[in-house]
């Protein structure tokens, strides 16, 4: 097949399914991404992707697949983060070492399960008002009502603000855009995406408004003499981990902003989906509605009480695991040997979260909805690497608890408030491909409880 480098000739991987003579499988990655890559997943270790210049291997292995992730020796970020930091000025994120180490600990603290706690009576409040104010039998836009929620929950603890809704809506339609592009900017050439096209353009500008909100809250929080314990104040007093300077506006805007994608892209899309699967489920719905009132009977949540809303923990862990990314990539540091094949320095290793999470010998009917499935800490022999939504590792996502807390609140206050249904007329609510597919649309129909 003709994949070039970085794939060295001595690696013997069998490609992947669906691949035409030519053109490899770029007319199956273009046209159908999203069951492409679930296809992937055969009973071959690592297989190859192709399309024109571009090889990339893919891991199947769920024992592989965690390997990329923990052994950073070996394996560093790779074009799909390059792609996704080439949006946002290249922050520190695919950073490595040392240096990356040093962005973490400046991060962590402003997600820290003690931060998170803090925060959760300001998220219960934004929920209340957000998703509880809905008016009775009218039909809403619930994946943007999500969306507004899930920005303002952040928002507030990144950088203890509010943004009008209108910037806010700006914001997710850019980041929405920058989602669907990323799949194409790690699988396709560069010079995708560089073509003076209108869309290009659009986006482009689409971007600039963007940099230009941040800066402006940036400038702002300058001009504040008060002290802030949130993202931002952490970002504005932190020293840049090799020269020792301060960050100047360029680096904060662009570190800022990738958080920003980080949260809202992932948060709000998975939460979304959260309700979509409860709601055509009514006996997971009124299992939900159950749980919230046992709850709520005795006051408003708190952090502690969370630890009791098991079964709406439950529909969130199975939702990560049904509606997960489509992909992420790792690059070999040095060469390495990887299910019997020599990887060559400098090679592209894409793992797929989607295709392992829907794996038919990891899980009984794999593509079901059952939030009463089997979890990884309940004694099931599925292997390591089978189960992971925040992913694994030196690069596990920092803002687990900040998420996990957001979507367990905003599912319980709905279920307190409302019964919902997907609003009559309403055609078949489809996946859209993106880097985490989204839903094409979420309007509910929302009746008061009696
Ligand atoms: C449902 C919501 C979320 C999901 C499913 C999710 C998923 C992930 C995954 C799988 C990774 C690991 C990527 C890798 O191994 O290369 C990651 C990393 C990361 N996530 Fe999240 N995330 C979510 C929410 C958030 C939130 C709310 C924030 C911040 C406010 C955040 C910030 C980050 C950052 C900064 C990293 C990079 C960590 C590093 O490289 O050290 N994420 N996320």
């Amino acid at each position: 097949m003709p994949v070039s480098s970085p794939v060295s000739s001595r690696t013997h991987c069998p490609p992947a399914p669906g691949r035409v003579p030519f053109l490899g499988h770029g007319p199956a990655l273009l046209r159908r991404p999203l069951s492409f890559l679930e296809g992937t997943r055969t009973s071959d270790p690592l297989v190859r992707v192709g399309f024109g210049p571009i090889g990339l291997l893919l891991a199947n292995d769920p024992a592989l697949v965690h390997r990329l992730q923990v052994d950073t020796d070996t394996f560093e970020r790779g074009r799909f983060f390059e792609a996704l930091a080439g949006n946002f000025g290249n922050p520190l994120i695919t950073a490595r070492g040392h240096t990356h180490r040093q962005q973490r600990r400046t991060l962590k603290p402003s997600f820290s399960r003690g931060s998170v706690r803090d925060h959760v009576e300001v998220i219960g409040a934004e929920a209340e008002t957000r998703l509880g104010g809905w008016q009775p039998g009218r039909v809403v836009a619930a994946d943007q009502e999500i969306s507004d929620l899930v920005a303002a929950v952040v928002l507030r603890c990144l950088c203890s603000t509010e943004l009008d809704r209108a910037t806010v809506r700006d914001m997710r339609e850019t980041m929405y855009a920058i989602s669907r592009r990323l799949l194409p900017q790690t699988l396709l050439p560069r010079v995708f995406g560089t073509v003076p096209t209108a869309g290009n353009r659009r986006f482009a500008a689409a971007v600039n408004r963007f940099h230009r909100t941040v800066d402006r809250l940036v400038q702002e929080r300058r001009a504040d003499p008060e002290r802030h314990h949130d993202l931002l104040g952490a970002l504005l007093a932190a020293r840049h981990p090799e020269t020792g300077a301060p960050l100047t506006d360029a680096q904060i805007r662009s570190e800022f902003l990738i958080l920003l994608f980080a949260a809202l892209e992932t948060t709000s899309t998975s939460l979304s989906w959260a309700v979509f699967e409860a709601t055509v489920r009514p006996q997971v719905q009124r299992r939900l509605q159950d749980e919230a009132d046992a709850v709520f009977e005795s006051g408003p949540l708190t952090y502690a009480r969370l630890a009791d809303l098991t079964f709406t923990r439950k529909v969130i862990d199975e939702t990560l695991r049904l509606h997960a990314p489509m992909l992420f990539t790792r690059r070999t540091r040095r060469e390495v040997t990887l299910a019997g094949v020599t990887v060559p320095e400098g090679a592209e290793i894409g793992y797929s979260p989607r295709a392992v999470h829907r794996a038919a010998d990891l899980y009984d009917a794999p593509r079901a909805f059952d939030p009463d499935r089997a979890g990884p800490d309940d004694g099931t022999d599925r292997p390591r690497g089978a189960y992971f939504p925040f992913g694994t590792g030196p690069h596990r996502c920092v803002g687990e608890h900040l998420a996990l807390t957001t979507m367990t609140v905003a599912l319980a206050t709905l279920a307190a408030r409302w019964d919902l249904r997907i609003a009559p007329g309403t055609g078949r609510i489809r996946e859209v491909n993106s880097s985490l597919p989204h839903l094409s649309g979420l309007p509910l129909l929302p009746t008061p409880r009696g």
